[in-house]
């Protein structure tokens, strides 16, 4: 098995646990979600394909694992880190890019490395998708115009 599938069997447990269906649902379409928008954004931006898809996977995992979402950033890179260091899996600095990815990621507002952008661009990307009449947080309107900007030239 990948490495990709062999990181989503593992999503797949944790959700597939969860007591709500609606709570697996946003899940299984968010965290999905958000690994195939990273996955087109990286292969568009010349990066890690891989790794952005294992980001978006991991990315707000903690928050479905525990049910809290404060901080849940940084738990879910702590958790991410957890999960990847199974031996003969990640590199350590593959590990460190994913990491401190998931930990940048609910900072839209500031401007980090381009593995960081990616996945903000993606979990933005993914509300977006999921229903574009549904309210949208006025600090990821900056990025979706960026993003549509960006995904209409050269398409
Ligand atoms: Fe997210």
């Amino acid at each position: 098995m990948n490495r990709l599938e062999s990181v989503r069997q593992g999503v797949d447990a944790i959700l597939l646990a969860l007591a709500s269906d609606e709570d697996r649902r946003c899940g299984f379409i968010h965290l999905y979600g958000v690994s195939l928008a990273a996955t087109w954004l990286a292969e568009r931006r010349g990066l890690n394909v891989e790794l952005a898809a294992v980001a978006g996977m991991l990315h707000d995992l903690s928050t479905y694992a525990t049910g809290q979402s404060t901080k849940h950033a940084a738990a879910s890179a702590r958790l991410a880190s957890r999960l990847l260091e199974r031996p003969g899996t990640f590199t350590p600095q593959e590990i460190a890019t994913i990491s401190h990815a998931i930990a940048k990621h609910s900072d839209k507002a500031s401007i980090d490395g381009p593995m960081d952008e990616l996945l903000k661009d993606a979990d933005v990307l993914q509300h977006w998708l999921y229903n574009p009449a549904l309210p949208f947080q006025a600090s990821h309107t900056e990025r979706r115009v960026r993003l549509v900007k960006e995904l209409g030239q050269g398409a």
